[in-house]
């Protein structure tokens, strides 16, 4: 079966989805987010030093739970577990993916949007999803809609969630967290801009 993802106890339920160019910033960026009440981080695979900066806080910064984004293919899978990571993430899901982090044992959130795409997932033991594009794909009102059919599911909408909108999206009876690259934006790491990020931090924490 599948390992199902949870937020750490008593976490706000907000995931920074970040994209970092720099490996060496990946632990003062961890830092920043932890200062400002944030206890996860998704660092996507988007770029050829994702993979270093997350073995870098997941030896420098063990405390946060640190999560890889982007994982598209079983190879993806075997890098981020061996650079440590916490949790996977993925936009969508494929058969071999599936095999691939079940079998790595770590708990996985993979990305669902239509009624067909939730069933399958369940079928294979999924009870918590990603919902991305969120905002492409109805925004709140898309998300609760699969809730009256589907009830023992719920996600974490990404794509479009920001200050403005995730408490909105938080308040769904089916949303259980929500992710994006507000909290920590691209051009706020590759400056280094730590005290910036850690407000946003602070500030999307106190969202809930
Ligand atoms: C992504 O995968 O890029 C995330 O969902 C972030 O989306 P956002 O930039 O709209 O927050």
């Amino acid at each position: 079966m599948p390992v199902p993802f949870e937020m750490p106890d008593g976490a706000p339920p907000i995931i920074p989805v970040v994209v970092i160019d720099e490996a060496e910033k990946g632990p003062a960026l961890a830092r920043a987010l932890l200062a400002g009440g944030i206890q996860a981080i998704e660092v996507t695979l988007r770029t050829p030093t994702a993979a270093e900066a997350i073995a870098l806080i997941a030896t420098e910064v063990p405390e946060i739970c640190l999560g890889a984004g982007t994982v598209i293919t079983p190879d993806d899978v075997q890098h981020v577990r061996a650079a440590g990571v916490d949790f996977m993430v993925s936009p969508g899901c494929t058969p071999r993916l599936h095999h691939a982090a079940e079998a790595s044992g770590l708990p996985f959130l993979a990305g669902a949007v239509t009624a067909s795409e939730a069933m399958a997932m369940q079928e294979l033991g999924y009870t918590r999803l990603k919902y991305f594009p969120a905002d492409a794909n109805g925004g709140v009102a898309g998300l609760k809609g699969l809730g009256g059919p589907l009830p023992g599911l719920s996600f974490c909408p990404t794509g479009g969630v920001g200050a403005k909108n995730a408490a909105e999206y938080l308040a769904a009876p089916n949303c259980f967290a929500v992710g994006g690259s507000w909290v920590a934006p691209a051009d706020a790491i590759r400056s280094g801009d730590w005290q910036r990020i850690e407000d946003l931090a602070r500030e999307a924490s106190s969202l809930v």
